[in-house]
């Protein structure tokens, strides 16, 4: 006997919507356990203590619970929800275009300005990020953009001040639901791998540590206009272990032949995000992610160099080809990026602060240097970036993360790749 459709009736439907609309969020994508919404009670006390000092510094009260997640209402359930929170192209000045390309008022008042790799990642000595002049972000903005990846160390930096820079180099990103420092720090996101272990499941073991932001990848490529400059400031690290490590993703556009470049310029890619939402129109086949288009290479603004815009995270497919021909191509896309160490820099956050031995400031082993935070920023366009995970050092690493949104990303086909453009050996 041929089966028999089951019509619902379109008020049931719309009753199964609602009930659906009221259920706990779909959450990450990864994670294996329901998502707790609002004051997390049970975790505050978990904070480790340089945290607790720095938010009781500044006026941040986790008496209620630590960390905030948006309330189970205020949660997109639907796809669509998500969609129209950014849907429309919202004014962005590229901060690094108009700076003096010498930087001398962020460099002369540097103690020193530390290249760690030839074209990857640069250290500031000796500034605080909390006293820097707009001029001086602006001179930041472009360093960023150029270097990839800008890092200030012993840092005292309030959440507040740090959502006040994000504001200052774009509209910052306020995510849906991932869990933030208060209710009123919207845009502030805990970056907090033993919460993200144990509250949401998230399967990081020793063996398998390659999970979650281990797993190479760039943050928010969903986004109708993407992240631009990234701000981690780690106000807590173990002793050793949890390095980051950043891509370049102009050196990997470098890295391909010529004949490849021309196949990859002007086309486009789809990209999804992290978590994970119910079709209105069909809930009931399960949760979809939020995908959008944009173009594979694209110009930097503030360089005008070329870069490759994929990350093997949260790419789905490239416009035009075969599922099968777009998998092989993006797998060595992945690969360029994520293989060659000359491209890429490893931060190790401790460094001497780690070191049981170096007296500094005339503090002794036994009385270590007050270990006060250190900032990563950098531009989220043109990097892929990867965490160390060892089970070691997942325990008592945390920090926030504030992002502020760029442009929607163009390619022009008369811009040059970076090696290109600074003369450097094309072979
Ligand atoms: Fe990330």
């Amino acid at each position: 006997m041929a089966p028999t459709a089951t019509v619902q009736e379109p008020e049931e439907l719309q009753d199964t919507i609602k009930r659906l609309a009221a259920l706990k969020p779909i959450g990450h994508s990864r994670g294996k356990h329901d998502v707790v919404t609002g004051f997390d009670k049970e975790w505050a006390d978990k904070l480790p203590e340089t945290t607790k000092q720095r938010f009781a510094k500044y006026g941040i009260d986790i008496s209620q619970g630590y960390p905030y997640a948006p309330l189970n209402e205020k949660i997109p359930k639907f796809v669509d929800e998500v969609y129209a929170i950014r849907k429309d192209e919202f004014p962005y000045v590229e901060r690094g275009k108009n700076a003096d390309p010498e930087k001398k008022l962020l460099f002369d008042a540097a103690e020193d300005v530390i290249h760690l790799t030839p074209y990857v990642g640069t250290e500031i000595v000796g500034l605080q990020l909390a006293d820097l002049t707009d001029q001086q972000k602006d001179e930041l903005a472009l360093l960023i953009a150029e270097r990839v990846v800008v890092f200030f160390k012993d840092q005292d930096l309030s959440p507040q001040k740090q959502l006040e820079l994000g504001h200052y180099w774009g509209q910052v990103e306020v995510h849906p639901q991932a869990t933030r420092v208060g209710p009123e720090f919207d845009g502030v996101t805990v970056i907090w791998q033993e919460h993200q272990r144990k509250r949401w499941g998230l399967p990081l073991t020793f063996k398998n540590s390659k999970l979650g932001n281990s797993q190479w990848h760039s943050d928010l490529v969903h986004e109708f206009q993407t992240a631009g400059i990234t701000h981690l400031h780690l106000d807590a690290i173990p002793g050793i272990g949890g390095e980051t490590l950043w891509s370049s993703t102009y050196g990997a556009y470098d890295k391909l032949s010529p004949a490849l470049q021309q196949f990859l310029d002007g086309k486009t890619a789809i990209y999804r995000s992290a978590h994970q939402y119910l079709d209105r129109e069909n809930p009931l086949k399960g949760p979809k992610y939020v995908e959008r288009e944009h173009p594979i290479v694209r110009t930097h603004p503030a360089t005008g160099w070329k870069y490759l815009f994929v990350n093997r995270s949260m790419t789905v497919r490239i416009v035009g080809l075969l599922p099968a021909e777009s998998d092989l191509i993006l797998n060595y896309l992945y690969d360029v990026i994520e293989s060659n160490r000359d491209i890429q820099v490893r931060w190790s956050w401790q460094k001497e602060l780690g070191s049981i031995k170096k007296k500094e400031d005339g503090a002794t082993a036994a009385e270590p240097k007050v270990y006060r935070g250190v900032s990563a920023l950098w531009d989220n366009r043109v990097a892929n970036h990867s965490v160390v995970h060892s089970e070691e050092s997942i325990v008592g690493r945390h920090g926030t993360r504030v992002t502020s949104l760029a442009d929607t990303g163009y390619f022009d086909a008369n811009s040059m790749s970076q090696r290109e453009a600074l003369g450097l050996s094309l072979d």
